[in-house]
């Protein structure tokens, strides 16, 4: 596999070819899924929960974005590398230009953000002084306790215009990339439609230009109840490597999402 470059994803999303994208927090994980011919790593502020055992991903900070950014970098081979700014650091343009620099310096090549109205001038700003940002919208784990839970988000007809709205002006406003997490299929297909710019998926079909998922969760390594839109690849694999690979194929053929792990 080439490098890989937003411009590798735009051309994608052209020839209608999926692409992949999973988490890694550390070197070993980012060898295992970047050799599999994963094209996205995206080192996840759900670190806080699959790496630091807390309840949401609310209390993970700059500091522990880079240090795990730096891991990653190691052995992230050919894969691009996407990096959050976690919580409530990206409250103000200069904020988000200072810890997206820190970000940047330890190894991001886009870094991501939760958001949608309200982050157009943010995006903006971030993109003159060189950071491409992606914009993850839906459901947006860190605004968990403003939500009250994890809940599907886009089913009432005012918030699915709202999303598409915010999407396009978004890629108005210079985003990189988009991540839809939990809405419905129909709305992610409108969205994905509407924007020229990548957008991933997690819980959001198989219409969207890509699809993400957490490593921890598609290992079946996490504990507990996993989220409908999971899917546990080392069911019948031998090995990690063949669960990303499988996974990898799913993707790339349209078999994953299937219907049982999406939303209507
Ligand atoms: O932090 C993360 O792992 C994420 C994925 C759920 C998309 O944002």
């Amino acid at each position: 596999m080439a490098k890989v470059t937003l411009k590798t994803l735009a051309d994608m999303k052209q020839s209608g070819e999926k692409f992949t994208s999973l988490t890694a927090y550390d070197a070993t994980l980012a060898h295992l899924v970047s050799s599999q011919g994963v094209e996205v790593i995206l080192v996840g502020d759900s670190l806080g929960n699959v790496i630091q055992g807390k309840n949401s991903t609310v209390p993970v900070t700059v500091d522990d974005m880079c240090y795990h950014t730096r891991c990653v970098t190691r052995a992230a081979h050919d894969a691009m590398i996407m990096v959050d700014l976690p919580f409530a650091s990206y409250a103000t343009k200069e904020q988000a230009v200072a810890n997206a620099a820190k970000i940047m310096q330890a190894g991001a090549e886009v870094v991501k953000l939760e958001g949608e109205g309200w982050l157009p001038p943010i995006v903006a700003h971030l993109r003159q002084q060189g950071i491409p940002v992606c914009v993850h919208m839906g459901l947006t784990p860190q605004f968990v306790n403003v939500f009250g839970g994890y809940k599907v988000q886009g089913r009432e007809q005012e918030r699915a215009n709202s999303m598409i709205q915010a999407a396009i002006d978004l890629q108005a406003s210079g985003a990189a990339m988009l991540l839809l997490e939990c809405v419905p299929s129909d709305l992610a297909r409108e969205i994905t439609k509407a924007v020229d710019i990548p957008v991933i998926g997690i819980g959001a079909g198989n219409a969207t230009d890509g699809q993400i998922l957490v490593v921890h969760d598609m290992l079946h390594l996490t504990p507990g109840r996993k989220p409908k839109f999971v899917k546990n690849y080392m069911a019948g694999a031998a090995s990690p490597q063949e669960a990303v690979a499988q996974y990898v194929a799913e993707v790339k053929e349209g078999t994953f999402p299937a219907p049982e792990h999406s939303f209507n």
